[in-house]
């Protein structure tokens, strides 16, 4: 299992934590490839896509594999599913790049325990500023406003992003509470197909894709905070 463009090893990177024994949820789950490794080595899957083809090629990795968990033919905005069912909703460059995040970040939120975790990779706002939207290629310039950023649209496909701050908001007005971002660099010379060798250069320079890592708060109390009182508040008592 290895995350983004450069399969960064999970076991590297330990982003999904200890997963054996525990219920996750694959939003954009494509043939699953991700679901059916974490299904053989113990976690309990549920793998979404709203493709009836990719979810084909899901049940014949499955089948190929010998393990079994329920495909749901969905969309990760609206997921047919009860809330609290999950420890752990993630994708690799799955649902969350190709949906409104106004509407994916609650519905994670919505079908995540307590203390769950929400970890997803997408594109960075500096591809998303940089990557020209009628070539596809890479510049070393910022080409867009950062502001304007939410609904990206390339020849043939939709992308969703948002600036850094926006995405902070949003992850904390669905009681998330960030614990990583990682940005993701590729190791020099190394090769991928989506990209010419000039664009795994830009992304030596500056972080093309990252990784999300969010955690629903928890249902113990939030530790006790002492306010502290401004200086000219102490004074004035
Ligand atoms: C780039 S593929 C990645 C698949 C998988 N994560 C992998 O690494 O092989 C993105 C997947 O997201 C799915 N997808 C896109 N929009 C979706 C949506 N609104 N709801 C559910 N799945 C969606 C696509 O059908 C596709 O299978």
């Amino acid at each position: 299992m290895g995350w983004g463009m450069w399969h960064i090893p999970e076991r590297e990177l330990r982003v999904l934590g200890d997963f054996a024994g525990k219920d996750i949820l694959e939003l954009g789950c494509g043939a699953a490839r991700w679901s059916v490794e974490l299904s053989q080595r113990g976690a309990r899957m549920v793998a979404l896509d709203f493709s009836a083809t990719r979810l084909a090629q899901a049940r014949a990795e499955m089948d190929r594999a010998g393990v079994d968990f329920p495909l749901v033919k969905a969309s990760a905005e609206s997921v047919p599913l009860p809330p609290g069912r999950f420890d752990i909703v993630f994708c690799d460059w799955g649902a969350v790049t190709f949906t409104d995040p106004y509407r994916t970040v609650p519905e994670a939120a919505r079908l995540l325990r307590p203390g769950g975790l929400f970890a997803f990779s997408n594109s960075s706002p500096f591809r998303s500023l940089c990557q020209n939207r009628r070539t596809d290629r890479m510049s070393p310039r910022l080409l867009y406003d950062y502001y304007d950023l939410h609904r990206i649209e390339y020849p043939g496909e939709v992308n969703f992003q948002l600036p850094y701050g926006e995405w902070i908001r949003l992850f904390r007005e669905q009681s998330f509470i960030v614990e990583d971002l990682i940005e993701l660099r590729p190791q020099p010379g190394v090769r991928t197909t989506y990209l010419r060798p000039k664009e795994v250069e830009w992304a030596r320079h500056w972080p093309l894709e990252v990784i999300w890592r969010v955690r629903k708060a928890g249902a113990t109390p939030a530790r006790k905070v002492r306010r502290l009182r401004s200086p000219a508040a102490a004074r004035s008592r």
